[in-house]
């Protein structure tokens, strides 16, 4: 049997403000949170508390004020191509196809290895025979799979996702749950998941954080110790979300 997994994100008493003309606003009031190597974490909180600045400061894209924030032992500076962003289906390129999009990130591979890395991908997301079309001619979800294949494609070790099925109608909206969990344990890759959505979180998730209000903390993480497909109408899974909304404040919904 192999040891438990090395810590692959670690977030220690991180703050972060923003100066605006009104002056500081502090957003993020020391924030901890270790997310595993394989593992993934879903982030829940109030809307507006800080949940897409604590991803952009993992990422890499905003700077932190103060804290610590390593990735493998390593200080977070900037946004690595080891770590991708994978976003809404309007992140993608319209004027490219499919094949296209997907390889976009592969400008420093040959021909052949960009399209043997293609192909691999295409077929994890579901998308064979879609390789030429372009994105007018997709739905929703599959533009979203070709955003996830593209991500997957640069052979990233993390992936963020904020609110990625926000543009997606409720139906495409589960489907694309149960694709990211398949592709997930297909790929073993890292994940960080940002979502409004508590039940969407529990369903994913090895672990959910539960983020306060602003300027937010990462109030407690809860344990999804459920096997997967999880079911939102087992007992124990309605227990895990009425104790995030109890938590959140949120009024129960019977
Ligand atoms: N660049 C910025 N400059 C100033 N304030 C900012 C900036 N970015 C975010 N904020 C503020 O930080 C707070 C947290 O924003 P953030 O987008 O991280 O919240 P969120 O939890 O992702 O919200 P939502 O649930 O609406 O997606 C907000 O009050 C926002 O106004
Ligand atoms: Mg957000």
């Amino acid at each position: 049997m192999s040891g438990p997994s090395p810590v692959k994100i670690r977030v220690e008493g991180l703050f972060k403000e923003f100066r605006t003309k009104k002056g500081a606003v502090s957003v993020l009031e020391g924030v901890d949170l270790e997310v595993l190597t394989g593992e993934f974490v879903a982030i829940v909180g109030p809307s507006g508390c800080g949940k897409s600045t604590l991803l952009n400061c993992i990422a890499g894209f905003e700077k932190t004020t103060t804290g610590t924030l390593l990735i493998d032992g390593a200080p977070v500076t900037q946004p690595s191509r080891k770590r991708v962003f994978v976003f809404q289906e309007t992140g993608i390129f319209p004027w490219l196809t499919v094949s296209e999009n997907v390889g976009f990130g592969l400008f420093d591979r040959s021909a052949k290895e960009r399209d043997g890395i293609v192909a691999k991908n295409v077929a994890l997301v579901g998308l064979e025979g879609f390789e030429k079309a372009y994105p007018a001619e997709l739905s929703g979800g599959m533009k979203q799979r070709v955003e996830f294949a593209r991500a997957l494609a640069v052979e990233s070790d993390v992936l963020f996702l904020d609110e990625p099925f926000g543009a997606l109608d409720a139906f495409t909206r589960l489907e694309m749950r149960r694709e990211i969990a398949r592709i997930w344990k297909a790929t073993g890759k890292t994940c960080l998941l940002v979502t409004h959505d508590v039940e969407e979180a529990l369903e994913l998730a090895d672990r959910v954080a539960v983020m306060t209000r602003r300027p937010a903390r990462i109030a407690k993480v809860v344990d999804v110790n459920l096997s997967r497909p999880r079911d939102s109408d087992d007992p124990a899974f309605r227990a895990l979300k009425d104790g995030i909304f109890d938590f959140l404040g949120v009024e129960r919904r019977v």
